[in-house]
């Protein structure tokens, strides 16, 4: 296809508006599927996507329209993740095409999320379309949405297309909008071949599949190419488009949007961002904007059951196939035995990747601490990485430490600044700047990763009943007063709670630990007592009293057989428990007792 006649674009639009509704409409409308291919949702198939509300591959689709001017052209719609953990793919795809559909819930209006992929879409350079959807609702107010459109976002809404996904009713209008409003990709197809890397995943039977944007140039099957950051040489062995299905065209020219396989045997030889070229006479300059993968956040999964360790092993190596930026290494741990230890892009990623290995590889899991990667700086001069701050060395050889800072961009709506506020003040921020884009305030922090990865972004939800968006990038090193506070369960230090903390909050955080592991830990026999310790000093203390006798004869009476299937009956249901010396400890403890209110 000639230029002309190529729209590529995305969807923007905040959870629940009816993006994968709409995807799916423009799908049966321009008949890439048949009735019963369409079966519910095509681009969002993943279960835990559907339930958590989030898209996290970047999925495509090839659609052939037939416009009203009586040309045919190819749509290309790119589906991208919808979460600040994968910020960095959401730009990428952003940048893999020209324009967007902005839809709003006519009846709900812009929210948070609406917010932060719309400034990526405008960081872009993308020509807008807004498009208000669910108007077969009684509450639908298109005006009132169209004026918050161009007031809060500040783009022309005039023209918005009204539709319901629902019904199909405007979708034709829809097409003929991204045919009429959307630019059309611009490239040279005589110029060395340029290609971005917008995403890629791991098939079983195909290899990686890379998808890609063709800038210039033009990439056929068979092609030898670079990547241009990782340097490393494939031949293409199959190149196509998804039509969702994927569909061999064994060419890919300038503006189109497709696929590669080239026998790449793991998905940690791609990186997304990448520039992919000929191996000779390739391009002089890469595409910019390119950053590797690098995890931020780290914590120890282990099985509850010891005996699951090498089915977890067998299902984290598969998760790995499929997910670059998640990185694991073999840890033992004195009370959990072994495991493994994770790193993630951020904390939700942490909880995709653990919700996917209990829910598909059925491993019961206890999730230790998460933590961020500190620097040690030795007094012999040395620097060393630190992901466990168990591995925490002693403190008479560190000089200091320093830890990883971000900086926080926070969009929220005027009522609730200044709870936002009261929040980054409290987890050590820095406020950098302050501004107004109607009735809503844009925040700047600088925070100390450490104090966001454990709950801040769920606070951040909690105080602005959802309404805040939130994004952050990676802001350097900076040395802080750190230390490392050990939990002790009957009088055992449990390795897996211990946190890196600042010494100014050592003592709260202590408290709150102890506090929480109290209503966490069922009663025993004997009295548990709990500490928060620094060195050897316990700086928070708390008491679980003993059962009462007549209780215990209840659940814990002298029979064995009794008291075991008691047991088994635990492990199986919903409280997972893991065995510290004497005292039994269930495994939403772990993660619990480091969420701050
Ligand atoms: P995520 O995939 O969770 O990000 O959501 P989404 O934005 O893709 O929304 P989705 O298409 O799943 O739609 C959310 C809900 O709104 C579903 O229950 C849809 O049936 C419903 N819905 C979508 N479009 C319309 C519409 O035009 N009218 C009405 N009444 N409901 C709609």
């Amino acid at each position: 296809k000639d230029l002309a006649h190529i729209r590529n674009f995305s969807i923007v639009a905040h959870i629940d508006h009816g993006k994968s509704t709409l995807a799916d409409r423009l799908i049966q409308a321009t008949g890439a599927l048949t009735e019963r291919e369409m079966k519910e949702q095509v681009l969002d198939s993943m279960d835990i996507e559907r339930e958590r509300g989030i898209t996290i591959k970047a999925q495509t689709v090839r659609l052939i329209y037939k416009a009203r001017d009586g040309e045919e052209y190819v749509l290309n719609l790119i589906d991208t993740p919808g979460h600040v953990d994968f910020g960095y793919e959401v730009s990428r795809s952003m940048r893999a095409v020209e324009g967007s559909l902005l839809v709003v819930d006519a009846s709900q209006g812009v929210e948070a999320q609406t917010l932060a992929n719309v400034y990526q879409a405008i960081d872009a350079d993308h020509e807008i379309v807004p498009v208000l959807n669910k108007i077969d609702l009684p509450a639908a107010e298109p005006d009132r949405v169209r004026e918050q459109i161009e007031d809060v976002i500040g783009i022309d809404a005039s023209e918005a297309v009204l539709i319901s996904a629902k019904t199909g009713l405007g979708i034709p209008d829809v097409l003929e909008a991204i045919v009429t409003r959307l630019p059309s990709p611009k490239g040279e197809a005589a110029a060395p071949l340029k290609a971005m890397l917008v995403d890629s995943w791991y098939d079983a039977y195909l290899g990686v599949i890379v998808l890609v944007r063709v800038i210039d140039g033009v990439l056929r099957k068979g092609d030898r190419i670079r990547m241009m950051q990782t340097g490393a040489i494939y031949q293409t062995d199959r190149v196509g488009v998804f039509t969702p299905k994927m569909l061999e065209t064994d060419v890919l020219g300038p503006g189109e949007l497709g696929f590669l396989t080239a026998s790449i045997k793991q998905v940690r030889d791609t990186r997304v961002g990448d520039t992919i070229t000929s191996e000779r006479g390739g391009c002089a300059k890469p595409l910019p904007g390119f950053k590797p993968a690098v995890p931020v956040v780290f914590c120890g999964l282990f099985p509850v059951d010891s005996a699951d360790f090498e089915d977890l092993r067998d299902a984290i190596e598969k998760l790995a196939l499929n997910d670059a930026s998640f990185t694991y290494e073999m840890e033992t741990s004195a009370a959990l035995g072994f495991g493994f230890r994770c790193g993630f892009l951020g904390l939700l990623h942490l909880e995709v990747v653990r919700d996917r290995l209990e829910r598909e590889y059925e491993i019961d899991l206890i999730t230790t601490a998460p933590s961020v990667v500190y620097h040690l700086h030795m007094t012999d001069g040395s620097m060393r990485e630190m992901h466990n701050p168990a591995d925490m060395p002693d403190v008479v050889k560190i000089d200091r430490i320093e830890e990883p800072w971000i900086r926080a961009t926070i969009l929220v709506p005027d009522d609730f600044l200044g709870d936002v506020l009261k929040l980054c003040q409290e987890r050590r921020g820095i406020q950098m700047d302050l501004t107004y884009a109607g009735s809503r305030a844009m925040v700047v922090y600088r925070l100390p990763l450490n104090e966001v990865v454990f709950d801040f972004y769920d606070r951040l939800k909690s105080v602005t009943r959802g309404y805040a968006s939130f994004d952050y990038q990676m802001d350097g090193y900076e040395a802080g007063s750190l230390v490392k506070m050990q939990i002790l369960v009957n009088e055992e230090p449990v390795d897996a709670l211990s946190t890196i903390v600042h010494r100014d909050k050592a003592e709260m955080r202590g408290r709150s630990m102890c506090e929480k592991l109290k209503e966490l830990i069922p009663q025993h026999m004997f009295k548990v007592p709990i500490q928060a310790a620094i060195g050897g000093r316990v700086i928070a203390r708390e008491t679980i009293s003993a059962l009462r006798k007549d209780v215990t004869a209840k659940c814990y009476g002298g029979d064995v057989t009794r008291k075991r299937k008691l047991l088994e009956k635990q492990k199986a249901g919903k409280k997972k428990m893991r065995q510290f010396g004497k005292v039994e400890i269930p495994q939403e403890a772990f993660i619990n007792a480091l969420k701050m209110d």
